[in-house]
């Protein structure tokens, strides 16, 4: 019988156990995920230190080192549960958006493990899959809510209707929140990966340098955002002064940048989670793991009375836990794929904007 036949007839389980594999980026990641909401195991192996010789992830590094990763993040996966390929239910991979070569490597090792196992193939889009974190970093969480998504390439505040339907409510009309952090590095000489790198300057610093206010005169949807016009503040200020021949306080530009940067995800996602009428507020991606966007959000959030759930800082970067978790999420719907799956550069969201 062909393999997509008999994986049809397998009956979806009840509290299945999913294997999440995610190779998007830097990191390969092997994960295995209890009812969707519960780590068994969770390996990440990341090659940042490959890409911090070059400025930046290269691509053909990342290809490469998944390649020889993939087995060791997904074998000690197993060890750490205590389980077999086996009890594996189905195989949950992300099909994109992410580097090609970096994402076929996860997505032929997933077909090679689902095809001889006979077990489901279950594609996963990276950004629903940062989405679903929050629902490992608290067990009780249910939809709707508002989330901050925020990570290299998405910045967008998402309402969160049910497990499966998302609104757009805004979103960045150029650059990505952390693709602002990662730029800003370069500027200040900083090594990749930038955020936390940026971030750790700034602990350093002072809020004192006033960087221009963001879409001051733009009329378009109240929850966008724009990056690229601070980020071309931080570069012109660091520039006008060395011209000046007046040394740079790097630590402060990261201070003031990191705050024009962060609080206005704050303030955006407080004021859609008040005017939805919402209760709960979650952060999704890597710019989730910057220390001053946790502290403030959890002081505006106490404040105004609303529920936060902020994954730890290992499930806000890319992981594999959180493939799992979303996998969970479309394994339940008998969403599988066949083995032509292909790894896609960019997904489309499918979250309709408002
Ligand atoms: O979600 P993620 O790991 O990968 C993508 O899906 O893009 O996000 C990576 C982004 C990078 O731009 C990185 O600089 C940023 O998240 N980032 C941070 C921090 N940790 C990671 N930005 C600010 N502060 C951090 N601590
Ligand atoms: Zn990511």
């Amino acid at each position: 019988m062909k393999y997509s036949e008999k994986v049809a007839k397998l009956p979806i389980k009840e509290n299945p156990i999913i294997m999440g594999i995610e190779t998007s980026c830097d990191e390969t990641a092997g994960a295995i995920i209890k009812n969707g909401r519960e780590i068994l195991a969770d390996k990440i192996i990341s090659s940042a230190t490959e890409h911090a010789k070059f400025g930046g992830v290269v691509p053909e590094i990342a290809s490469r080192t998944h390649t020889t990763a993939i087995l060791t993040a997904t074998k000690d996966a197993l060890e750490q549960a205590g389980l077999t390929l086996d009890d594996i239910d189905a195989f949950a991979v992300t099909e994109g958006a992410g580097l090609l070569g970096a994402l076929l490597v996860g997505v032929s090792f997933a077909k090679a493990l689902a095809f001889s196992t006979g077990k489901p193939l279950v594609p996963v889009s990276h950004i629903r899959g940062h989405v679903s974190a929050s629902y490992l970093a608290d067990k009780s969480l249910e939809p709707p809510f508002i989330t901050i998504l925020a990570s290299g390439g998405h910045t967008a505040i998402v309402a969160v209707e049910d497990y499966y339907k998302m609104t757009v409510l805004g979103s960045t009309i150029d650059d990505a929140v952390g693709e602002a952090f990662d730029k800003v590095a370069r500027v200040l000489g900083l090594s990749y990966p930038g955020g936390p790198n940026v971030e750790k300057l700034a602990n350093t610093g002072e809020n004192n340098i006033i960087l221009p206010k963001m879409l001051k005169n733009y009329d378009g949807g109240e929850y966008d955002f724009s990056y690229s016009g601070l980020k071309t503040a931080v570069i012109n200020y660091v520039h006008n002064q060395e011209s000046k021949g007046i040394e740079v306080n790097k630590a402060d530009v990261a201070c003031s940048f990191q705050h024009s940067a962060i609080d206005v995800l704050v303030d955006k996602a407080i004021k859609a989670t008040k005017e939805y009428g919402y209760d709960t507020i979650t952060v999704s991606g890597g710019v989730g793991a910057n220390g001053h966007l946790r502290k403030t959000l959890k002081e505006r959030a106490e404040k105004e009375n609303l529920r936060l759930i902020v994954p730890e800082k290992r499930y806000c970067t890319d992981n594999g836990a959180m493939i799992g978790a979303e996998g969970y999420l479309q394994y339940i719907k008998g969403n599988f794929a066949d083995l032509t799956l292909n790894a896609k550069a960019v997904v489309p969201l499918d979250i309709k904007r408002r």
